[in-house]
């Protein structure tokens, strides 16, 4: 299996996504830290994952929280030996267009999407720098790429991510650490459930292969990023997105 034995962290794993990237490396062979802020939600997904056989434990971490981000890695680092790989999955929304958009919603969505990722990124580094390997992948989004009505704070995050990533990618590259993002389009998930039809028919309009994506589609391309196979792309954006973007 392509990822026997690799120890991996997943950020807002208890659902949607980020529970479709957990069950995939763990099917792959990998050992997964099943991390969310809902920790009943981690809880059912490390419990899928070992009810089908593979090595899950759930963690309750709220990303956005640095000393918290900083404990939880620790706790995993005691529990699996190590961090092969972190998947930056975790992210919300808070819509509203700009003139209407509170600072406090402005706050919320960078302090969860953009500095959580940070927060993660930190506390494992060292971990992944000393083993002189390490994979992490960031959940952006190509909303981070063109912007969308309404999301200000949502683009703003997903596209620091992006500069995040190149970021990591040359700090952490000579040390044998990868760092990829992946910008997935319209995925059928409870964070797009909320959407205007409105909104969702403009999306369907755009995407080439004529159907709204599933959170499979994003979980394959993440395990090929955080394999071996994927041991010479770093620094990129990969989109997700059914033909929306490019
Ligand atoms: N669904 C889409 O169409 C789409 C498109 C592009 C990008 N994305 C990105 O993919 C990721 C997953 O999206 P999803 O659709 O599965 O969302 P979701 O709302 O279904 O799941 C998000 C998960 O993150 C957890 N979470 C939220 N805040 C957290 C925090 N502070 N700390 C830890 N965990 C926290 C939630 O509890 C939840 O389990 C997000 O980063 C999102 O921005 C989604």
């Amino acid at each position: 299996m392509r990822l026997e034995g690799k120890r991996a962290v997943v950020t807002g794993a208890g659902q949607g996504i980020g529970r479709s990237i957990a069950l995939k490396l763990a099917s792959l062979g990998g050992h997964v830290a099943v991390v969310d802020v809902n920790l009943e939600g981690a809880e059912t997904v490390a419990g899928e994952i070992a009810g089908a056989g593979g090595t899950a434990k759930a963690y309750k971490l709220d990303i956005s929280k640095a000393d918290e981000a900083t404990e939880v890695m620790k706790e995993v680092v005691a529990d699996l030996g190590g961090i092969d790989i972190l998947v930056n999955n975790a992210g919300i929304t808070r819509d509203n267009l700009i003139i209407r958009m509170s600072p406090d919603d402005w706050d919320r969505v960078i302090r969860v999407n953009l500095n959580g990722a940070f927060n993660c990124i930190r506390a494992v580094a060292r971990t992944m720098m000393s083993q002189r390997y390490g994979r992490i992948v960031n959940i952006s989004s190509i909303i981070g790429q063109v912007g969308n009505i309404g999301q200000a704070n949502y683009a703003a995050s997903k596209a620091g991510l992006i500069a995040l990533t190149k970021t990591a990618a040359r700090e952490l590259g000579p040390r044998g650490i990868t760092a990829n993002a992946v910008a997935p389009g319209f995925i059928e998930t409870a964070m797009t459930e909320t959407l205007s039809d409105k909104v969702k028919e403009d999306f369907a309009a755009k995407i080439m292969l004529r159907r709204l994506g599933s959170p499979d589609d994003v979980a394959n391309v993440v395990a090929f990023l955080a394999s071996d196979e994927g041991s010479y792309v770093t620094g990129q954006t990969v989109n997700v997105d059914g033909g929306m973007v490019w």
